[in-house]
């Protein structure tokens, strides 16, 4: 067999994207190798969301040039956002490329991979297939699928926001939706395989239903059937926006017990005049109100988001809504980052009032008190009994095993090797926060709907 190497830099839906071409170019005769020297074919799967990704890629070509020239056989590929987004210009850039790929041609990376061979020169392959639905058949019950305990599935893709600073509805194009049939197939798969949580994936997941399916399916309707599923034992969602947030999906966290009690809903400023030139038709205040009412209808419930500072023309008070706004949420994390202009975006050619300085020092400010606020609900938790998915074992001192609890916090703890396996869910008390993290001592094990309380375990601190 062939070999291929296969790298992933991005989000989640890359990931995704790189397992898909895994095993397609598998049934076309290649075997993943981890070694780049080894491979007849090197694809990078590829992130343009901020240009610190961007320059990451470029750096990274650089060093495939000796592979090329030592062995001129070797096919050489970049597929994903940035390959979308570049196109014929990335061959200007990078020339020693033999195929530009962008997501939504994916799932012809095998097809493609043979027109490079025949054509003996380059192949771009930018365009999206407007006409098609989203279906991803490779994933039925024939599919070597070796998921762990947490395990993510594809519902929608594509992005139909256009927030003004973003690449995304470029480089994944427009939003199409896949048959809950076909994802409810998948889950069973997956549970009948290992997996014990589900995560439900898209860039904007609670738009599900609504474009390219022949039968409207809301994303509420969605979550109560996959969660009903035997074996699903815990269900999260991401990423939501705020617009498209129902009322129904709060009533969904309300009725539906193994849906956990987390919400990652990326609010990026705490400003409605900044709010408005991002482009993400809501304000501050509906952002609050849907907020409280989640939390009066799920009183534990954690709530984390994504944060961008220095957008263009943001003033120091604009800033410091942001602040404000974090601290009245009470984010238990925040993905946080300085505005990046990038290439097509309607905010590339607004005047970045902002310098370079000023972003940086905000960035560390919300940094900082994200820190704080973590650090202070993070307390909540010790002396308490939490429930934690076992992820897997740790060979980190003093720690014997990492999972997450349903509010999605990492759990370190201490527990014996024997009798804790990963997929378990195990009742952990916790002793201490640590970072960002919860470190604690397993004290019984969930296993088949049957509670074995757990002999002597060893302590972090003997
Ligand atoms: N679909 C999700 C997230 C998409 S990208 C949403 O709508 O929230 C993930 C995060 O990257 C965004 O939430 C945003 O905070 C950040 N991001 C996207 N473009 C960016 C840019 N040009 N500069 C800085 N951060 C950016
Ligand atoms: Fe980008 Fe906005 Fe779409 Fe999220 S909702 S992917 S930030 S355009
Ligand atoms: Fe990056 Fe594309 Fe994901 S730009 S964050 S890989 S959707």
């Amino acid at each position: 067999m062939k070999q291929v190497y296969l790298d992933t830099f991005g989000c989640q839906m890359n990931v995704a994207d790189t397992d898909r071409m895994e095993l397609l170019l598998f049934h076309s005769g290649y075997i993943r190798t981890g070694e780049m020297r080894d491979a007849d074919l090197i694809l990078i799967n590829t992130c343009s969301i901020r240009e610190k990704a961007e320059q990451k890629i470029y750096s990274l070509a650089g060093s495939l040039k000796p592979l090329k020239v030592a062995n001129p056989g070797l096919i050489l590929g970049f597929t994903g956002c940035l390959a979308q987004q570049e196109g014929e210009r990335l061959l200007e850039k990078i020339p020693f490329v033999d195929l530009v790929l962008g997501p939504d041609g994916i799932e012809h990376i095998a097809q493609v991979v043979d027109e490079v061979k025949e054509k003996n020169g380059p192949v771009i392959r930018t365009q999206f297939d407007k006409e098609k639905n989203y279906s991803i058949p490779e994933l039925s019950g024939e599919t070597p699928l070796h998921p762990g305990p947490s395990a993510f599935v594809n519902i929608i893709k594509g992005c139909d926001k256009f927030c003004t600073f973003c690449v995304v509805p470029a480089t994944r194009g427009r939003e199409k939706s896949r048959k809950a049939e076909e994802i409810e197939q998948e889950v069973r798969l997956l549970v009948s395989r290992g997996a014990r949580e589900i995560i439900l994936l898209g860039q904007n997941v609670n738009a599900y239903g609504k474009r390219g399916m022949r039968q409207v399916v809301p994303f509420h309707e969605l979550l109560y059937r996959v969660a009903a599923i035997p074996g699903v034992e815990r269900l999260r969602f991401t990423t939501s926006h705020p617009k498209d947030f129902t009322r129904e999906c709060i009533a969904a966290y309300k009725n539906i017990d193994n849906l956990v009690n987390h919400l990652h809903l990326p609010v990026q400023s705490g400003n409605n005049r900044i709010l408005e030139e991002m482009r993400r038709t809501h304000t501050v205040e509906e952002y609050i109100s849907l907020i409280d009412e989640l939390k009066s209808a799920v009183p534990d419930v954690a709530l984390s988001t994504d944060i961008i500072v220095g957008y263009p023309s943001e003033s120091h008070s604009e800033f410091e809504d942001t602040l404000a706004l974090m601290e009245r949420v009470q984010f238990s994390s925040s993905y946080m980052f300085s505005y990046s202009p990038r290439p097509g975006t309607p905010a590339q050619d607004f005047l970045d009032s902002v310098p370079q300085s000023v972003k940086s020092k905000r960035l560390q400010r919300t940094i900082e008190l994200q820190n704080r606020m973590s650090r202070e609900l993070g307390q909540k938790f010790v002396r308490q009994e939490v429930d934690v998915l076992v992820e897997g074992g740790s060979s980190r001192p003093g720690i014997d095993f990492r999972g997450r609890n349903p509010q999605y916090w990492s759990v370190n703890f201490t527990g014996d090797r024997k009798q804790i396996c990963p997929g378990d869910t195990v009742k952990v008390v916790v002793e201490e926060v640590s970072g960002h993290a919860l470190r604690g001592r397993a004290i019984s094990v969930n296993r088949n709907g049957k509670r074995l309380t757990l002999g002597e375990a060893p302590t972090a601190t003997g």
